[in-house]
């Protein structure tokens, strides 16, 4: 009996490893040769967001990429949603957390006047989505050089390489030497972009004193939209690993009934 049920515990041991290491493998391929793999706190079945640099990535999709690119799937609440880069576990309702109340007046939305109808400019409220930079994409490859800056909201979701793909675009310019608004990268696919350098040392001064390379803030825009892409992931993967442990035990007594009930029966 003892025998059968290591033998039991030791092929579901097995199997949940493989499977856990497979995801990690999911998550790990894709993207260029040129494309280095980072060492992402969210990675991983237990992986979680490293919200410092997730609040200091905002300030720089707000001071830098903000004035090109828009986030149209995020309103300015979700910055103060449980596992937000500014969640306040004293403001339940992140539209009363004055962070994120602070931060939504810094913008400026559209509105359609109530009395004349007309499309008014007002200050940002926390219920409101991040605006559109552009009215529309003609507008936007005009004012770009004939290429779009995309939605930035869920690009780590929409590119081969996610993470690991963006850090190293946003790391990959040797130069800021272009030919016609057109500049090598060597993580962009074909090398040739018509998005300029968009992030030099001490561009942004950090609040809370993080020195400002290129690098730190390549790195904290990608743990930034990392959330942004996909902000329910640390919930999923407690959920996830909840579930497994509850199947792993439930396995285990399943199998010690059918042994008990079955123990005096010859087969
Ligand atoms: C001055 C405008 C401008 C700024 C500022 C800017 N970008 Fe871009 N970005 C562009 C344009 C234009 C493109 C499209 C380039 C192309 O298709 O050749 C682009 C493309 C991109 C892409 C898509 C690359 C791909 O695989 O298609 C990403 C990701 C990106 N930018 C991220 C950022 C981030 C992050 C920042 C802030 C650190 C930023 N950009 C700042 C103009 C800008």
């Amino acid at each position: 009996m003892l025998k059968s049920i290591s033998k039991t515990f030791a092929a579901i041991a097995v199997i949940s490893t493989s499977l856990f290491a497979g995801s990690m493998v999911a998550q790990a391929a894709g993207g260029g040769e040129h494309i280095e793999v980072q060492d992402w706190g969210f990675k991983g079945p237990f992986g979680t967001y490293d919200r410092d640099a997730m609040a200091r990535g905002y300030q720089v999709y707000k001071e830098v990429c903000s004035s090109c690119h828009a986030l149209e799937h995020l309103s300015f609440r979700h910055l103060g949603d449980k596992g937000g880069p500014f969640y306040d576990a004293e403001y339940p309702n992140p539209n009363d957390n004055p962070v994120v109340k602070a931060f939504a007046k810094d913008w400026t939305v559209e509105r359609i006047d109530q009395e004349s109808g007309d499309v008014i400019d007002d200050t940002a409220i926390p219920a409101d989505k991040f605006p559109d930079v552009f009215p529309n994409a003609i507008a936007a490859a005009a004012s770009n050089g004939g290429a779009v800056p995309p939605d930035l909201s869920i690009i780590i979701q929409a590119r081969t390489g996610g993470a690991d793909y963006l850090y190293a675009l946003l790391t990959g310019y040797e130069s800021d030497e272009n030919h016609d608004g057109v500049y090598h990268n060597s993580a962009f696919p074909g090398g040739a972009i018509k998005m300029a350098p968009p992030l030099s040392d001490d561009l942004v001064e950090y609040a809370d004193g993080t020195k400002a390379t290129t690098e730190q803030m390549a790195h904290d825009v990608v743990e930034f939209l990392a959330w942004s892409g996909d902000p329910k992931m640390e919930v999923r993967k407690k959920v996830g690993f909840a579930t497994f442990l509850f199947l792993f035990i439930f396995a285990l007594l399943l199998f010690m009934t059918y042994k008990e009930v079955w123990k005096d029966v010859e087969h």
